[in-house]
């Protein structure tokens, strides 16, 4: 029998989790196994389990947001060795996911953890920084600005205003991060008052209270600046943040979503809704995300990226299903639920 290991899986179709053991994969061309040391929580995670939408497999194991050692190197992997301390992307199929012991990985989506930074806090950076990345540089699933890392781009977005809808959110954090290394100005923010303070550390020059109207922020908008706020990322997209989103968007603006839209383009003013898919390994963003995924090292390592806050679930991976039951209430605020695998019983 090949090598074994423990992974949280969902049976069938919106069963409950519950765990299980499957073979250790080998990682083929241009992939890395990776014993997982952290896997972070997301929202997906419990809206696929509970929706049964996305995933086709049964058994299903979840989770995008990986951190660990490397194992084994797939053929042609350059950059990486055998224990390397690696944080990477994973997709939803089940030899690539973050909810059990190993995984493999694709190189292009891996990098190495700065010497500085935990398994933990790096493990809450791939799905929302990606989610920030493509949301704003995507062509097809993003607002189509040149990345600021890209060769001519210097300060290309300076000086114009950007307004993020739920800044204490995982995608909203980098998203104000990666606004800040465009050059926008103003910055600004919503969340609960409590977390004024994060936003503001992760850029965010002004922050408002999320349970403002669209009318009232649009209020105390207009005392921080006069230009036109031509672009609204809503990293909550709920129908409530979307109407205040539009609200405040002007004409020929454009809104990224994170979910679904519940507002309609309005075709008179030409704004336009794009609703951002972060999954880096389909085609339309493998290019972008890649390119972003080369940066990964050097900017946690120098700053540029802040990890999010993190807690750490006890009781390895079945700490998993209380805390995305946590986080399905509203629970969690400003922080990803990170868990460790290793630690299964
Ligand atoms: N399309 C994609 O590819 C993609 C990728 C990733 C995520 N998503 C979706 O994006 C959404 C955000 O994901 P996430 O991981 O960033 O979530 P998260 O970190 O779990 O979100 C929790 C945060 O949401 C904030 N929040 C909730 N309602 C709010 C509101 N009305 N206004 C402002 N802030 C609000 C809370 O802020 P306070 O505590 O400060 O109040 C809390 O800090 C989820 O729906 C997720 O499924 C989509």
């Amino acid at each position: 029998m090949s090598p074994q290991q423990k992974a949280l899986v969902v049976p069938h179709k919106q069963g409950n989790f519950e765990l299980s053991s499957r073979s250790i994969p080998s990682p083929g061309a241009g992939q890395l196994l990776v014993k997982i040391q952290s896997a972070a929580l997301n929202p997906v995670d419990y809206k696929i389990k509970d929706s049964g939408s996305y995933v086709t497999h049964y058994p299903a194991v979840l989770g995008t947001d990986i951190a660990g050692i490397v194992e084994e190197l797939g053929e042609g992997v350059e950059n990486f060795g055998k224990g390397d301390r690696v944080v990477a992307h994973g997709k939803f199929t089940n030899d690539f996911t973050g909810f059990q012991q190993y995984t493999l990985t694709a190189a292009s989506f891996t990098a190495k953890i700065p010497a500085n930074e935990s398994f933990d806090s790096a493990a809450t950076v791939p799905l929302g920084l990606d989610t920030a990345v493509v949301g704003l540089y995507g062509d097809q699933f993003g607002a189509k600005i040149t990345p600021p890392w890209e060769e001519g781009s210097g300060g290309h977005e300076s000086k114009k205003p950007i307004v993020i809808l739920g800044g204490s959110s995982s995608v909203g954090s980098y998203t104000i991060q990666l606004a800040r290394l465009s050059g926008f100005y103003p910055i600004i923010t919503t969340a609960s008052p409590s977390n004024e303070e994060l936003v503001k550390g992760y850029g965010a020059t002004h922050f408002f209270d999320r349970s403002l109207s669209g009318k009232q922020l649009l209020a105390a908008i207009s005392e921080v600046t006069d230009d036109p706020i031509n672009l609204v990322y809503d990293a909550i997209s709920l129908p409530e943040t979307q109407s205040v989103a539009w609200e405040l968007l002007a004409d020929n603006g454009t809104l990224v979503l994170t979910l679904a839209a519940s507002v309609k383009e309005n075709e008179g003013k030409g704004r336009r809704v794009v609703s951002t898919f972060a999954n880096p390994h389909i085609p339309e963003n493998e290019e972008l995300c890649s390119s972003s995924w080369a940066k990964v090292e050097k900017w946690i390592s120098d700053g540029t990226i802040q990890p999010n806050k993190y807690e750490v679930l006890p009781n390895g991976l079945e700490g998993i299903i209380g805390g995305l039951e946590r986080m399905k209430l509203g629970q969690v605020s400003g922080t990803k639920l990170v868990a460790h695998p290793q630690e299964t019983q």
